[in-house]
C-alpha cells in the first residue's frame, strides 16, 4: 500500500458559526479561528476541514452558497481568510475547504439568471422540468421533508432541490457548468489551500428520465435514482484529470448511500477519483424503518459488522475515513458512550476505538473536550432547517405528538453538534461577548477547554496522546485490521498487523465490568501498553483482563 501524508494525518473539523466569535456579534468567525490555532497545534492535528465560509444567505448555514469566491460577511473578509491560511501554514497545518457543488443557493447569480427565462444561457445550469398533470415532475422527497421540486410561477416549471428549496441542484450534465466548477476549484487551490471535503458528491448524477420512486406514495424516497448515479464516476474522473491530479492535495467525498463496492471506486488506491469518502452506514444503526427520526437502540454487534465490513472490503483497494460525529450528527459520547456517569471514560474509549482503526481519523470540534448533546425546551430555540421542516411536517401539519418528536430531536437533531464551543466557564462559555446565535450547552461550567488544559487526565490530552502515537507507529496507519471476539456482547476488540508486529485494541462499550479473554491464536513474546483510559497496575498479563466500565486499552505485541 502506498504511503501518503493524508493517510498519516488527523483532521479536525471546524463548524465556523460555532467555533469562536471575535467581534461580539454572537456568530463564530474566521478571526476567531485564527485566534485558536495554537490550541489546535497543542492538540497536534494536521489538517483542518473548514465547513463552508463562502457567501450564503444561510438557509442551511452556509451549505447554500451564493458566491463561491467570496467570504460570508458574518465570517469576515478574504483578507481574514488569507491570514488564516498563512497562519495555518506557518504552523504546518493544512486547510481543507468544503466544496458544495451538488447544489448552490437560489441567490447565486447562476440561479438568478437561470430562472429569468427559458432561453437564458444559465438556464441549463439547473434541473428544470414541466409538471406532470398539474403535479411535480416526479415523487421524490427532499432530505429536508416535503417534495424535492419547487414550482416557479414566472417560468411555469419546477426545479429540483434535493435539500431545501433555497438549494437548487446543479445540472452536472452541462459541460460548461462543470468547467466553471473546475475553474473555481483551481482558483482556491492556486490560493494555496490543501484540499476539499466534497458535500454529497455522490448525488451529482441523476438517473436518466428522473423516474419516480416505485413506492407509490405521493412523495417517496427516490435515493436509488440520484445516489451513486450513472455518470458520477465519469464526472469525478474528469474532475480528477482537470483539477485534483495537478496538486498534492487531500480529498474526501461525503457519500450517503454508498456501498463498500462504490467506495472502492470513489476512493480507489490508484487515485483516479478521490482519496476517501464518508460512509453513513455506522451512523444509521440507530434508525428504524421510518428513517432518521424513527429512533431505535443501536447494537454493538451491528457496529462490529459495519465497521469490519468497511475495514475488510477496502483493504488494499481504497482508503477509509474514520468519524463518529460531525456537524450533522449527534455528539458521539451521548450517542455511543455514556454522557452521565462515564462521560470522560467513554469519550476516551470511543476515541481509542476510532483512532486505532485503519483510515484517516476526523475529530469534530468539541469532541476533544467530550462535549455532549443538548436539550432545548422549545422548538423555537432550535435553528436547524432540517429540524424545523421535520417538526412542521410531523407536528404542525401531521398532528404527531409534540413530545415524541422532541425526544427524537434530542437524540438525533443536528443542533446537538452545533452549540458553541465551550472555551471556559465564563458567560456564554467564552465563545462570544454577545448573544450566541444558538444557545450554549449549560454544562459549560464543568466541560470546557480551560479546565481540559489544566487537567492532565482530560479527554483533550488523551486525544493529544492518540495523535502522537499515530506519528510514532506505522502500524496504527498501515496495519491490516481483523476483528476478534466477534461474539463478545460488551467488548469490541480487534487487531492490526504490520510485518511481525500486532496492535491489540480492546474496548468495553458498556458500563458493565467485562472480562476480555485473549484468543489463543495471537502469538507474541512481549506486550507494551500504548494507551489506556484507567489506571492500570499490572499490565503485563494480557491473557485475561477485567475491563472496567468503558475501559479501553491498546497494546503493541511483538
Ligand atoms: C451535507 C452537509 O454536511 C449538511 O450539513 C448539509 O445540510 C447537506 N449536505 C446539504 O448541503
Amino acid at each position: 500500500m502506498e504511503k501518503k501524508w493524508w493517510k498519516e494525518s488527523v483532521v479536525y473539523q471546524i463548524y465556523p458559526r460555532s467555533f469562536m466569535d471575535s467581534n461580539g456579534d454572537g456568530i463564530g468567525d474566521i478571526k476567531g479561528i485564527t485566534s485558536k490555532l495554537d490550541y489546535l497545534k497543542e492538540l497536534g492535528i494536521d489538517v483542518i476541514w473548514l465547513s463552508p465560509v463562502y457567501q450564503s444567505p444561510n438557509d442551511d448555514n452556509g451549505y447554500d452558497i451564493s458566491d463561491y469566491q467570496n467570504i460570508m460577511d458574518e465570517f469576515g473578509t478574504m483578507e481574514d481568510m488569507d491570514e488564516l491560511l498563512a497562519e495555518m501554514h506557518a504552523r504546518n497545518m493544512k486547510l481543507m475547504m468544503d466544496l458544495v457543488v451538488n447544489h448552490s443557493s437560489d441567490e447565486h447569480k447562476w440561479f438568478v439568471e437561470s430562472r429569468k427565462s427559458k432561453d437564458n444561457p444559465y438556464r441549463d445550469y439547473y434541473i428544470w422540468r414541466p409538471g406532470k398533470d398539474g403535479e411535480e415532475p416526479n415523487n421524490w422527497t427532499s432530505f429536508f421533508s416535503g417534495s424535492a421540486w419547487q414550482y416557479d410561477e414566472e417560468i411555469e416549471e419546477y426545479f429540483l432541490h434535493l435539500f431545501s428549496k433555497k438549494q437548487p441542484d446543479l445540472n452536472w450534465e452541462n459541460p460548461t457548468l462543470r468547467k466553471e466548477i473546475y475553474d473555481m476549484m483551481t482558483w482556491w487551490l492556486d490560493k494555496g489551500i490543501d484540499g476539499f471535503r466534497m458535500d454529497v458528491i455522490n448525488l451529482i448524477s441523476k438517473a436518466e428520465g428522473l423516474p419516480s420512486a416505485p413506492g407509490g406514495e405521493k412523495y417517496d424516497w427516490g435515493g436509488e435514482f440520484f445516489m451513486n448515479g450513472p455518470r458520477v464516476h465519469e464526472y469525478l474522473q474528469e474532475m480528477n484529470r482537470e483539477v485534483l491530479s495537478k496538486y498534492d492535495m487531500m480529498t474526501v467525498g461525503e457519500c450517503p448511500g454508498a456501498s463498500t463496492k462504490d467506495a472502492a471506486k470513489y476512493a480507489n488506491e490508484e487515485g483516479t477519483e478521490l482519496n476517501m469518502i464518508f460512509t453513513f452506514e455506522h451512523m444509521d444503526l440507530d434508525s428504524g424503518p421510518g428513517g432518521k427520526w424513527d429512533v431505535k437502540p443501536w447494537k454493538l454487534a451491528d457496529l462490529k459488522a459495519v465497521m469490519t465490513k468497511w475495514q475488510k472490503d477496502l483493504e488494499g483497494k481504497g482508503w477509509n475515513s474514520l468519524y463518529l460525529n460531525n456537524h450533522d450528527q449527534p455528539r458521539m459520547v451521548s450517542r455511543l458512550g455514556n454522557d452521565q456517569d462515564y462521560r470522560v471514560e467513554s469519550a476516551k474509549m470511543l476515541a481509542t476505538f476510532l483512532h486505532m482503526l485503519q483510515g484517516t481519523p476526523y475529530i469534530y470540534q468539541g469532541e476533544e473536550l467530550g462535549m455532549t448533546n443538548v436539550q432545548f425546551e422549545s422548538i423555537e430555540e432550535y435553528n436547524d432547517i432540517e429540524i424545523q421542516n421535520m417538526y412542521r411536517e410531523k407536528v404542525i401539519e401531521g398532528n404527531e405528538d409534540h413530545q415524541k418528536v422532541m425526544e427524537a430531536i434530542y437524540v438525533k437533531g443536528r443542533d446537538n453538534a452545533r452549540t458553541p464551543i465551550q472555551w471556559d466557564d465564563s458567560e456564554n462559555a467564552g465563545f462570544t461577548t454577545g448573544t450566541p446565535w444558538l444557545k450554549v450547552n449549560q454544562n459549560y461550567k464543568e466541560i470546557n477547554a480551560k479546565y481540559a488544559l489544566e487537567d492532565k487526565e482530560s479527554v483533550f490530552y488523551y486525544y493529544q496522546k492518540l495523535i502522537k502515537l499515530r506519528k510514532e507507529l506505522d502500524i496504527i496507519v498501515y496495519g491490516t485490521y481483523d476483528l476478534i471476539l466477534e461474539e463478545e456482547e460488551n467488548i469490541y476488540a480487534y487487531t492490526r498487523t504490520l510485518a511481525d508486529e500486532k496492535l491489540l485494541v480492546m474496548c468495553n462499550f458498556t458500563a458493565v465490568e467485562t472480562k476480555f479473554n485473549l484468543p489463543e491464536h495471537i502469538p507474541f513474546t512481549s506486550s507494551e501498553l500504548l494507551i489506556n483510559n484507567y489506571d492500570v497496575q499490572n499490565c503485563s498479563d494480557i491473557s485475561s483482563i477485567k475491563l472496567r466500565p468503558y475501559e479501553s486499552r491498546a497494546y503493541l505485541l511483538k
